[in-house]
């Protein structure tokens, strides 16, 4: 694993969005693996403005990791909305090279299978990440396994207290979601796990210097070739060692 450790989230994004950048100049059909959350924020802003200075995404397809169950996309809480807003309304990216779970289909088994299908066609270059504060990645939750295709998550409580911010209420969090498998995340040639905050630190320190354990699912990155840590001060706070130097992973 590689650790990048920037002064702030905006810096950050920059670097996110020159790696994504390498990927959409490199491939023919450029396929990036997106989070929601407010974590990739500034690296989508990055994204947009590169757009503006000229890089042409119209060649571009996104798979998304997760969608609440219930909202429908136009849903002001939606993962389908969060991403038109912050990222998709802003650049050239055509609809029908995007893709996110359907939160709403009439049968939600038929949709994960929908979705690994997806998967299987678009071979993932670039998968960005984010961390929850119990060390999901996607929506796949601490568990005595982890679940390698697409599949229907009960969110746990935390997750769901965590993600109240975004609605009016707590009761109106959905508990439910559809959230890609551990196997697609791995399958992708390249991961960037991004985390910002202290209270981001205790997690990332045990997702990085840990063992592989499925109560902390973001340990299995531990797994891939080929993964970048990219963090801020305070997220990386706790892998820095008594003399204040960076520990090497
Ligand atoms: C969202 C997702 C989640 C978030 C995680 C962190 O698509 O996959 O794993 O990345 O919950 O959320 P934030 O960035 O809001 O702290």
């Amino acid at each position: 694993m590689k650790i990048r450790v920037f002064d702030n989230a905006h810096d950050a994004g920059v670097y996110v969005a020159a790696l994504a950048e390498q990927v959409v100049e490199r491939q023919a059909k450029p396929v990036l693996g997106l989070a929601t959350g407010s974590t990739p924020i500034p690296f989508y802003q990055a994204l947009i403005r590169l757009h503006q200075c000229g890089l042409d995404l119209s060649n571009v397809t996104t798979i998304n990791l997760d969608e609440y169950i219930g909202l429908t996309p136009s849903h002001p809480q939606s993962y389908a909305r969060f991403m038109w807003e912050n990222l998709f309304s802003h650049v050239n990216i055509p609809e029908t090279q995007i893709h996110l779970p359907n939160g709403v289909a009439s049968d939600l088994e038929a949709e994960c299978i929908r979705y690994d299908e997806i998967i299987r066609k678009n071979p993932i270059h670039l998968q960005v990440l984010g961390i929850g504060v119990n060390g999901h990645i996607g929506f796949n939750e601490p568990d005595d396994t982890l679940l390698s295709r697409t599949h229907i998550v009960n969110l746990c409580p935390e997750t769901v207290a965590s993600n109240a911010r975004f609605f009016q209420h707590i009761d109106d969090v959905p508990k439910r979601a559809i959230t890609m498998g551990v196997q697609a995340i791995l399958q992708a040639d390249q991961i960037v796990l991004m985390a910002f905050g202290r209270e981001k630190a205790e997690i990332i320190a045990k997702a990085v210097f840990g063992e592989v354990r499925t109560d902390v699912p973001a340990s299995i990155l531990n797994l891939h070739k080929n993964v970048t840590v990219v963090l801020d001060k305070d997220s990386a706070s706790e892998l820095f060692d008594e003399s204040g130097v960076l520990r090497r992973k």
